[in-house]
């Protein structure tokens, strides 16, 4: 049985009967994000699971649900390329189908999930059993990482399918750490599929724990894992994917140092992805929301946020992801260091986006390039993240007119709570698509949607 609070937002009724038989959808007169980048007031046409025509006008005598657009912007749906959605093992925090709702409310399609669940994701049965959960309950589209451990080296070069494989260099315990270089490079020189890392140094940050020990002002976790951690293990990740020529993800980059240095230093096989909240959000967030704003790596200072900024829009940083990590209100509300770090952010992240887009930080074609197009592309997953003919029929019509704030009562993700609560955004997904699919519409979902697995090429 599905949570009740997910079925109180009352389930979209008209779309429900028409679940057997897959309908054509007619969008009228979009302000359409083409492929291009360029936008184009157009009507676009799906049938069955993919888009078949995109047109200034399209004249049907096929039977479609049509949807009048006109004043909203059409963009392809959103691929999260990591989050961190619990199950199996961490129910109590989020779970497949909660997290699912919630990606579905805030326009995200797709998403790309992290091992570190009960059991870990480390082999082809565990991620057999994620798959044939997100089936029974995920109404987006999925695909799951394989986490490192210092024994499974032989699954981490035949699992399948799989994005690739995650490294936590730091900020974790157990069995994914990996800290130690030797073991480092024997997965980088071995295979050929993506490697992910989670760069931050261990090493450095267990010192500075033993040197701020007994503070408990959470700010101070910036500090204790500081840009300098972040820095040698991006510059570590990065000496071993050049002497290996190993494809390299640098998961949430959140320093101006590592950005720098891929500006200096960027191999064509090297890609790089920030969150919204390492853009957004600075140290000062401690002040107002305390141990929300732990995670891993931590907030830095405005200075970061705007090179940041900077790096995304020169292309040094490739995409955006939101670690999408949900971790209870009873949990943070201990004192730090005994918080978990995270926050969650699959709600929040396109209209956090959008919002910045309109305020002139970027254009909202490079919103949509760096939320579904060029991830997309990074990972290999065919047919998405385009508004063409022949791509697939995920989709998100948003409204660029009215802004609204974040307001927790709303929040569908389980943790309930998100760190931009109160912030007035534009941009909110009015509705969303998957595979041709309506599966959130004006806020009501429809729960009988489901999402297929992602492949990866
Ligand atoms: O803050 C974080 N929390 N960063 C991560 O990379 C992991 C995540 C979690 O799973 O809670």
């Amino acid at each position: 049985m599905q949570p009740s609070y997910c079925l109180n937002l009352a389930v979209y009724g008209n779309v429900v009967s028409l679940m057997s038989s897959l309908q054509s959808i007619l969008i009228r007169q979009a302000r359409i994000i083409l492929p291009s980048g360029e936008a184009m007031v157009g009507d676009v046409l799906t049938s069955d699971r993919h888009i078949v025509e995109v047109a200034p006008e399209i004249a049907t005598t096929t039977p479609a649900i049509e949807i009048d657009a006109q004043g909203l912007t059409l963009l392809p749906g959103v691929i999260d390329p990591q989050v961190h959605f619990r199950e199996p093992g961490l129910e109590h925090k989020e779970d497949l189908f909660t997290a699912s709702c919630a990606c579905a409310k805030g326009g995200v399609t797709s998403f790309l999930e992290m091992p570190n669940t009960r059991p870990l994701t480390t082999n082809q049965e565990t991620l057999d059993d994620k798959l044939q959960r997100a089936s029974n309950k995920c109404l987006v589209n999925y695909g799951f990482f394989i986490g490192a451990t210092a024994e499974n080296l032989p699954d981490l070069l035949t699992v399948s399918p799989t994005p690739g494989i995650k490294i936590f260099m730091g900020s974790m315990h157990g069995q994914l750490l990996i800290d130690q270089e030797a073991l480092l490079e024997s997965i980088f020189a071995q295979g050929r599929r993506l490697i992910a890392v989670h760069a931050e140094d261990q090493a450095r940050i267990l010192q500075r724990r033993q040197e701020f020990a007994g503070i408990h002002d959470p700010a101070i976790h910036s500090q204790i894992q500081d840009n300098q951690a972040a820095l040698l293990a991006t510059q570590l990740a990065l000496k071993l994917s050049k002497k290996y020529q190993r494809r390299l993800h640098i998961l949430h980059m959140s320093t101006a140092e590592e950005a720098e240095l891929l500006r200096q230093d960027k191999p064509s096989w090297v890609t790089a992805e920030v969150t919204p909240q390492h853009l957004m959000l600075n140290t000062s967030a401690y002040e107002t929301i305390g141990t929300l704003a732990q995670m891993n790596p931590p907030l830095r200072s405005p200075h970061d946020n705007e090179v940041l900024w900077q790096a995304l829009r020169d292309g040094v940083i490739d995409f955006i992801a939101t670690d999408h990590a949900p971790h209870t209100l009873e949990e943070k509300a201990q004192e730090y260091p005994n918080t978990p770090s995270g926050m969650p952010g699959v709600e929040t992240s396109l209209a956090v986006m959008l919002t910045a887009a309109m305020a002139g930080k970027c254009t909202v074609a490079q919103v949509v390039n760096w939320m579904s197009k060029a991830v997309a592309e990074a990972y290999g997953i065919p047919n998405k993240g385009v508004i063409a003919p022949g791509y697939d029929a995920d989709l998100v019509l948003v409204d660029l007119n009215t802004y609204r704030p974040v307001r927790r009562e709303e929040l569908l993700t389980k943790c309930r709570w998100s760190p931009f609560e109160g912030w007035n955004l534009t941009g909110w997904a009015v509705t969303t698509i998957v595979g041709g699919q309506i599966v959130y519409d004006k806020g009501q979902l429809n729960t009988q949607v489901r999402g297929q697995a992602l492949s990866f090429v």
